[in-house]
C-alpha cells in the first residue's frame, strides 16, 4: 500500500528514545508542471530539446477524452471511437543540493500504455501494461542544486485496437517522487496480515523482506496506530535475517467491516544505532472472512451476501484521468444503493480506488487480466504476456495485498485458455504466483464456460472459488455439479437500459441477438433501450432474473452485476453512433436508472418507494406503471386522486405493476405496512419547459485544484415540475476559482464532446463537472438555453 507522507516539517523528533533524522522519507506529488505533445518525435527524449511549443498541463491526463468521437478511429467503437495514438510528456525539475546523498525514486501509478521513460537523456525502461504501477530509481542520473533535470515519457497507444473497452491514453494516474536515505525499506516490503482475530483479541503479523545490505546492526520497529493516531502496540526486532517476522497483539480490536470500516495504521521504522533512518506507514484493517460451500460468505463471523458490481475505470466525461473525488462519488452512489463490493474488471485499479474502498467499507475483487496468451483484440496484452505476466502479477499482489478491502484475487476474466489444456498449466502458474505472495485470500477466475468437465481453468484444481460469469441457469444446481466447491458470481446480468427511456409493453423479456451487432428487429432506430428491466444481452439476464436466484440460495455467496455504471466503449447495440455501454445500473453521468431502486429496495433497509415511468405521455396511451418498494406489504396507486388499485409483491416478485390509460395530472403511490402509510411518492405531468435548474452535489469544495462539484442540470416548467424529455442545448459559463472540467448527459449515443462549455440535456438531465483551482474563493456557474430562464449557482472553494 502506498505511503503518501507529506513533508515532515519538524527537523528532528524523538520517538521512543530513537532520534529521527531530518525528513526521513518524503513522498510528494510529481503531477504539476508537465509539457505535453500529441504526436511522435524520435528526439523528444533528449535533454536539450525545444519543448517550448508543447502544451502545459498537470497530471493525471487522458488525451483521448479530449478528442472527437469518430467511428473511423482505429481504436474502434469498442473504445468509444475516441482517438488514441502516441504522445510525449516532459518535465523540468530541480532537486535540492541537500538531497545529494539520498535515493530519489519516481513512481507511476499507471500509464496507458507502452510507456518509455528517460531521465536526463538516460533510458530508464519500458512498461507495456497500462494498468500496472511501476518505479524507477533516478538517483544515478540526477543533477542537484540549480541544475535542471528533465524527465521525458513516451506513451504509445497507437497499436490499435488493443482493448474491448475505453482505456484512455497517457499518464492517466498519479506520479510520485520519493526521497529516502540510501539505506531504506524497499517498496512493498512488508506484508501485514491478521492471522488471529476475534472480538476480544487480534494478532497483527508483519512480515518484512529486506535486502542483504540491511543486516545486523539494524533494527525494525513496528507500531500499530489506531484511527486517532494513538500507538496501541509496538515491537522492536533486531535484524538478523532478510525476512523479519513481527507480531503485535491487540485487545478489544475494532474490526473492519462494510458497515464499520475501521482502519489501523502500521508504522515501520528502520533503525541504525539510535537513529531512525527510514519510516513507512501502511493502512490495515482487522477482519476475517470465510467462504463456505454450503453457507456462502461471512465477514467477521456474520453471514453476508456479496452484493457487488463490476466497474471499468473511466469516469465518464473525465475519461480515465484519475480523480479521487470522482471515484469517491461513484462509490458513494453505489454504496447508497446497498452495494458492498467492487470487482475491478478486468485490470489492476488505481490505488485511490482501493484506499477509498478501505475507508468507505467496500469489499474488492482485485482482477489481473482480461486475456493471457490468447488475444481478444488484435494488439492487446497477449503480445506482452510472455515477457511481462509474472512481473505484472507479482507487482499487483505486492502493491495491493495490505488493503483490508480486498477479499479475493482474480487471475483473469473469460480467459480463452479455459477452452484448452493450457488453461491447466497457466492457471496453476498464476495461482502459484499469487499464493507465494499472499496465501490469506482465495483466488478465482471469472469463467464463462460453466461446464465443469470442459473448463480447463476449473480443471486445473487451482482455484479456491469457482467464479462464474452469467450461466444463471446452472446456479441452483451448483452444489450438484461442483461438489464441495465454493461459488461466487463474478459477472452477472448484462441487462441493458437507457436512462429515462420507456418502451411498452414492459412485461415481456427481450434479449439482444447473438451476433451482438444487429439491433432487434423491433429495436429502436435511435438505439435507445427501454428502462423497464426487461432487456438483456442474450448471454445474461435482466436484473431481477439473476438476483432472484442468488437471493434464494445461501451457498451462492454473492454476485457482481455487470456493471455498476455505464462505461465508455462496448456499446450493445454495436452500431454507430452508440459509443458507450448500456449495462450500468447508473448511467455514464452518474444518474441512476430506475433499476437502481430495485437494488436499493432489496439491498438496504432504507425505506424505498420508486415509481416509473415519468408522467408525460399521449392522452389515451396505455402505460405500464412499475413500483419498487420495501418495508411495506402493499402499494396503492392513484391517478388524479382515483385509486387504480392495490398491488402486493407475490412470491419472489421484486416489483409491482399497473397497466393504465394515460391522462395527464398526478400519479401517486402510497406504500403501507399493516394498514399504516410507510411512504408516498408521485410523478407529475410537466408543462412547457420554462427554466433551467442547477443543483450541486457539494456546494463547498476544497480549493486544492482537484476537488469536484457535480452539477445536475434540469429543466422545469412554470410549476417547478421537471420536464422528463427536455433536450435543450445548455451553455455554461464558469467564473472565479473553478473551471468547467466536463459535460455529459448519460446518453449512450451523443457524439458531442465531453470537454466543452455546452451540451444538450438528455431525457431531462445534464451534468456539468466543476473543478476547483488552487485558490480559495467563489465559483460562479451560469447556464443559459434558448427560450428558457437562465440559472446561476455559487460554489465555495475553501482552503
Ligand atoms: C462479459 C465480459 C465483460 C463484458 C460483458 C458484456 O462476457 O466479461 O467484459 O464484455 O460480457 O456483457
Amino acid at each position: 500500500m502506498r505511503l503518501r507522507y507529506l513533508y515532515t516539517l519538524c527537523l528532528v523528533f524523538f520517538t521512543a528514545g530513537f532520534v529521527s533524522a531530518q525528513n526521513i522519507r518524503k513522498t510528494e506529488s510529481f503531477n504539476a508542471g508537465w509539457k505535453f505533445f500529441l504526436g511522435d518525435d524520435s528526439v523528444a527524449n533528449a535533454i536539450k530539446y525545444d519543448d517550448s511549443h508543447w502544451r502545459k498541463l498537470d497530471l493525471p491526463h487522458d488525451w483521448s477524452i479530449e478528442g472527437k468521437f469518430d467511428s473511423k478511429n482505429p481504436s474502434t467503437q469498442a473504445e468509444g471511437g475516441l482517438p488514441a495514438g502516441i504522445g510525449w510528456y516532459r518535465k523540468n525539475f530541480l532537486i535540492p543540493a541537500s538531497s545529494k546523498a539520498k535515493t530519489i525514486l519516481i513512481d507511476f501509478d499507471g500509464v496507458f500504455h507502452n510507456s518509455e521513460v528517460w531521465i536526463n537523456g538516460h533510458y530508464l525502461g519500458k512498461r507495456p501494461n497500462g494498468y500496472i504501477s511501476f518505479r524507477y530509481d533516478l538517483t544515478p542520473y540526477l543533477q542537484f542544486g540549480t541544475q535542471q533535470n528533465v524527465i521525458a515519457v513516451r506513451v504509445d497507444n497507437s497499436d490499435q485496437p488493443n482493448s474491448r473497452w475505453y482505456t484512455g491514453s497517457g499518464i492517466y494516474r498519479n506520479v510520485w517522487l520519493t526521497t529516502v536515505n540510501k539505506i531504506h525499506l524497499p517498496q512493498w516490503s512488508s506484508f501485514i496480515t491478521t492471522p488471529q482475530v476475534d472480538h476480544q483479541n487480534a494478532e497483527i503479523s508483519i512480515r518484512t523482506v529486506l535486502p542483504g545490505s540491511i543486516n545486523s546492526g539494524f533494527k525494525l520497529k513496528a507500531s500499530v496506530l489506531d484511527d486517532q493516531v494513538k500507538v496501541v502496540g509496538s515491537v522492536i526486532t533486531p535484524i538478523t535475517d532478510t525476512v523479519i517476522q513481527q507480531s503485535i497483539r491487540l485487545s478489544n480490536p475494532q474490526l473492519w467491516s462494510v458497515k464499520h470500516p475501521y482502519l489501523y495504521k502500521v508504522k515501520l521504522q528502520l533503525i541504525a544505532g539510535n537513529r531512525v533512518i527510514d519510516d513507512y506507514t501502511t493502512t490495515t484493517g482487522i477482519r476475517y472472512f470465510n467462504f463456505d460451500a454450503d453457507k456462502g460468505f461471512s465477514l467477521n463471523g456474520e453471514p453476508m451476501k456479496i452484493l457487488g458490481v463490476c466497474l471499468h475505470h473511466d469516469q465518464g466525461a473525465l475519461g480515465t484521468a484519475v480523480n479521487t473525488r470522482a471515484i469517491e462519488r461513484q462509490l458513494q452512489i453505489l454504496k447508497d444503493m446497498g452495494c458492498n463490493a467492487i470487482r475491478t474488471s478486468h485490470n489492476p485499479p488505481a490505488p485511490e480506488l482501493l484506499d477509498l474502498c478501505d475507508k468507505m467499507g467496500l469489499l474488492v475483487m482485485d482482477e489481473a487480466f482480461d486475456m493471457w496468451k490468447k488475444k481478444k483484440s488484435k494488439h492487446d496484452y497477449h503480445e506482452d504476456w510472455d515477457e511481462w505476466h509474472v512481473k505484472d502479477l507479482q507487482d499487483q499482489v505486492l502493491r495491493d495485498r495490505n488493503h483490508p478491502s480486498i477479499f479475493a484475487w482474480s487471475i483473469g476474466n473469460e480467459i480463452r485458455e479455459q477452452f484448452d489444456s493450457t488453461g491447466v498449466s497457466i492457471g496453476r502458474e498464476l495461482v502459484n504466483i499469487v499464493k507465494q505472495l499472499d496465501n490469506t485470500r482465495p483466488v478465482t477466475s471469472a469463467l464463462s464456460d460453466a461446464d465443469p468437465k470442459k473448463n480447463f481453468i476449473y480443471q486445473s484444481g487451482a482455484l479456491d472459488l469457482v467464479g462464474l460469469n452469467y450461466h444463471q441457469e446452472v446456479y441452483a444446481d451448483f452444489q450438484k455439479n461442483y461438489p464441495g466447491q465454493k461459488f461466487i458470481g463474478t459477472e452477472n446480468m448484462s441487462a441493458l437500459a437507457t436512462r429515462g427511456h420507456y418502451d411498452m409493453p414492459s412485461d415481456s423479456i427481450r434479449r439482444w441477438p447473438k451476433d451482438g451487432k444487429t439491433p432487434l428487429k423491433d429495436g429502436n432506430a435511435d438505439f435507445t433501450v427501454s428502462s423497464y428491466d426487461n432487456v438483456s444481452a442474450y448471454w445474461g439476464s435482466t436484473h431481477e432474473e439473476t438476483w432472484k436466484i442468488i437471493k434464494k440460495h445461501d451457498f451462492l455467496s454473492g454476485l457482481f452485476v455487470w456493471t455498476g455504471f455505464d462505461y465508455i466503449g462496448e456499446p450493445t447495440p454495436y452500431l454507430w453512433p452508440a459509443r458507450s455501454s448500456y449495462f450500468g445500473i447508473v448511467d455514464l453521468a452518474g444518474f441512476p436508472k430506475d433499476v437502481y431502486y430495485m437494488y436499493q429496495s432489496e439491498w438496504t433497509t432504507k425505506p424505498v418507494l420508486h415509481l416509473l415511468p415519468h408522467w408525460n405521455w399521449k392522452p389515451g396511451q396505455i402505460i405500464d406503471v412499475w413500483a419498487y418498494y420495501n418495508n411495506a406489504d402493499e402499494v396503492e396507486a392513484f391517478l388524479n386522486g382515483k385509486s387504480i388499485g392495490v398491488r402486493k409483491k407475490i412470491g419472489d416478485d421484486l416489483h409491482v405493476m399497473w397497466r393504465v390509460k394515460y391522462e395527464p395530472g398526478v400519479l401517486k403511490a402510497v406504500s403501507r405496512r399493516n394498514g399504516k402509510v410507510v411512504m408516498t411518492t408521485q410523478v407529475v405531468t410537466a408543462g412547457e419547459p420554462y427554466k433551467i435548474q442547477l443543483k450541486a452535489d457539494r456546494d463547498k469544495i476544497s480549493a486544492d485544484g482537484k476537488d469536484l462539484s457535480y452539477i445536475t442540470v434540469s429543466v422545469l416548467d412554470k410549476n417547478n415540475v421537471p420536464v422528463p424529455d427536455a433536450n435543450q442545448l445548455v451553455k455554461f459559463k464558469v467564473s472565479g476559482q473553478g473551471i468547467l472540467k466536463g459535460v455529459d448527459n448519460g446518453s449512450q449515443t451523443d457524439l458531442d464532446p465531453f470537454v466543452s462549455d455546452q451540451h444538450h440535456l438528455f431525457n431531462g438531465l445534464g451534468l456539468a463537472i466543476i473543478r476547483s483551482k488552487s485558490v480559495a474563493g467563489k465559483i460562479t456557474v451560469s447556464a443559459i438555453a434558448d427560450g428558457l430562464q437562465p440559472a446561476r449557482l455559487v460554489i465555495q472553494a475553501k482552503r
